[in-house]
């Protein structure tokens, strides 16, 4: 059965709140009343048109992640305005009817959605950065000012590089050049997630041959062999240098906020996982780490990406994929055709595993609960083990909750589930079923941001999510809507499948984030 290997994004804000949380603080000392300013469709273009450089927030008044960020967002912009220069902030209502051309205008397909808008509205970019107050600040003042910055001391240099990130310099002769134009390029594009100096004497760089004249790239980076250079400034070979070699060979997850981007990054490769869970305070770690990083470099090529992870400051993660802390130091593989478990492993067991792993020698674990033996209710059971059977080839329309027992909003829906189940009992056609989504693997094709999570296979093969309100009603004419005919009969036109699918997107972006538990 194939997994999940993505981190949803409830669980990355999760780490990205608890790790910015001081810096907040020290923002909340602002006054934050109305810095944001307020635009609609008659004054935006003009406000717009007068800034060189603004922010601008396109948000939906029921939208939670929303909610969370408009304090974050009022305290960096108390902040950003008095910087040199000033950084405004703005917000739209994106869901308000008379700011619909701007919402299609800056395709704003989800909310909140944060654009970068420059020249006066002629350069727009997609914020990236985090919803923390201090993190905003922190990224938008990097946004502004030139996107490299020259050293001319050693001090400078010295303090600039620092030890915490992944820091660039170009040596360059005189700053001129094509090589001196593509720098600048590229420090342009990459600037958000890296800092960019220059500088004509290498002699005042803390690390590498200070003899060297460029054009040249120094990366700087606080793990793995601490500076790399590189003398390639064709087309696009600086910016991957700069991906590959400022990412390290194994992410570390641990509450050290300086590690979020590499986290993000590594849970968005396209890659298999290998990923080792301890206490870091465990009296083997160094013995662990030299181990786990040895298997990395021996196997990186090999399409997998390396994490180790504090246990402690990951256990949200930890319990993501369904594992049990009497496991670590557990070791463990999620790749597309599933997921591989090395409970309470020893440093040297690593590498054999890694390699059985390789050779295809070990068996995928699967985590199910045992296949009911009767399913008389009127909600039937679903594990992972007989999902396939009931969901997915059943030939009716299913109804399937996903739910986790400690998940207060689904006990509330438990008897409407019941009831719709009752009332729908002599239509044999359709099927409500339920699964414990926290003792069951989920197949990747159904994707579970939070609990309860609602899905529904017709017999004409549409994958939908019930979004709708959770009452019995709106439940069961949902389900009127939506079901195809008997599996015997032809299926139904494109035209219908593609309204059912519409419909659940319109829906799924105006309450999930609203209703759903957190994860
Ligand atoms: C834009 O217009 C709206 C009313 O349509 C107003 O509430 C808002 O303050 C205006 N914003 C600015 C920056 O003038
Ligand atoms: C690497 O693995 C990922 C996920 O397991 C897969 O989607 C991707 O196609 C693989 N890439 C290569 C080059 O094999």
């Amino acid at each position: 059965m194939a997994v999940s290997l993505a981190l949803p994004f409830t669980l990355l804000g999760i780490i990205l709140l608890f790790s910015g949380s001081a810096a907040a603080e020290a923002a909340a000392a602002v006054d934050p009343d109305d810095s944001v300013l307020t635009l609609d469709a008659s004054n935006f273009s003009e406000v717009v048109a007068k800034h060189q450089f603004i922010v601008v927030e396109f948000y939906a008044p029921w939208c939670g992640h929303c909610k969370q960020l408009a304090p974050e967002y009022e305290k960096a912009a108390a902040v950003l305005k008095k910087h040199d220069p000033p950084v405004v902030l703005a917000k739209v209502d994106a869901y308000d009817e008379k700011n619909k051309e701007l919402k299609d205008k800056y395709e704003v397909h989800s909310y909140p959605n944060i654009k970068i808008i420059k020249d006066g509205g002629n350069s727009v970019r997609t914020y990236g950065g985090p919803r923390d107050a201090d993190g905003i600040v922190e990224y938008l003042k990097k946004q502004v000012g030139p996107a490299s910055i020259e050293l001319t001391s050693r001090q400078d240099a010295i303090h600039s590089i620092g030890d915490k990130g992944v820091v660039l310099v170009g040596v360059f002769p005189e700053f001129a050049d094509t090589e001196y134009e593509t720098f600048m390029t590229v420090a342009e594009k990459m600037r958000a997630d890296y800092d960019f100096f220059h500088t004509t004497d290498a002699g005042i760089l803390p690390r590498g041959d200070q003899a060297v004249k460029g054009p040249l790239v120094r990366l700087f980076k606080p793990f793995d062999e601490l500076f790399v250079d590189s003398q390639d400034f064709d087309n696009g070979a600086l910016e991957k240098f700069i991906e590959v070699s400022g990412f390290p060979m194994v992410v570390t997850f641990d509450a050290d906020p300086t590690n979020i981007k590499f986290l993000e990054r590594y849970y968005s490769i396209p890659s298999a996982k290998a990923m080792l869970f301890l206490k870091f305070s465990d009296e083997r770690m160094e013995s662990f780490k030299s181990q786990f990083n040895e298997a990395a470099e021996q196997f990186s090529a090999n399409n997998i990406s390396f994490l180790i992870g504090d246990v402690e400051a990951a256990d949200r993660a930890f319990q993501y994929f369904g594992l049990k802390e009497s496991d670590v130091p557990l070791l463990f593989v999620i790749a597309q055709n599933g997921k591989y478990l090395n409970p309470t492993i020893d440093p040297d067991q690593i590498t054999p595993w890694m390699k059985q792993y390789i050779y295809g020698n070990l068996t995928p674990y699967v985590k199910s609960e045992p296949i009911p033996k009767v399913n008389d209710q009127p909600v039937k059971i679903v594990v992972a083990n007989n999902i396939d059977d009931v969901f997915f080839n059943s030939g009716k329309n299913v109804l399937l909750e996903f739910y986790a027992p400690w998940c207060a909003h689904c006990r509330k829906l438990a008897p409407i589930l019941e009831e719709v189940a009752v009332s729908l009992q002599d239509d044999e056609d359709v099927v409500i079923a339920k699964m414990d989504g926290t003792a069951n693997d989920i197949p990747t094709d159904l994707a579970i941001e939070g609990y309860p999570t609602i899905y529904f296979y017709s017999t004409s093969g549409n994958l939908l999510t019930y979004e709708g309100e959770r009452t019995a009603e709106g439940i069961i004419s949902f389900i009127k809507e939506n079901k195809g005919p008997k599996t015997d009969a032809p299926a139904e036109g494109e035209e219908k499948s593609q309204m059912g699918a519409g419909a659940a997107e319109e829906t799924s972006s105006s309450s999930s984030a609203s209703v759903k538990d957190e994860l």
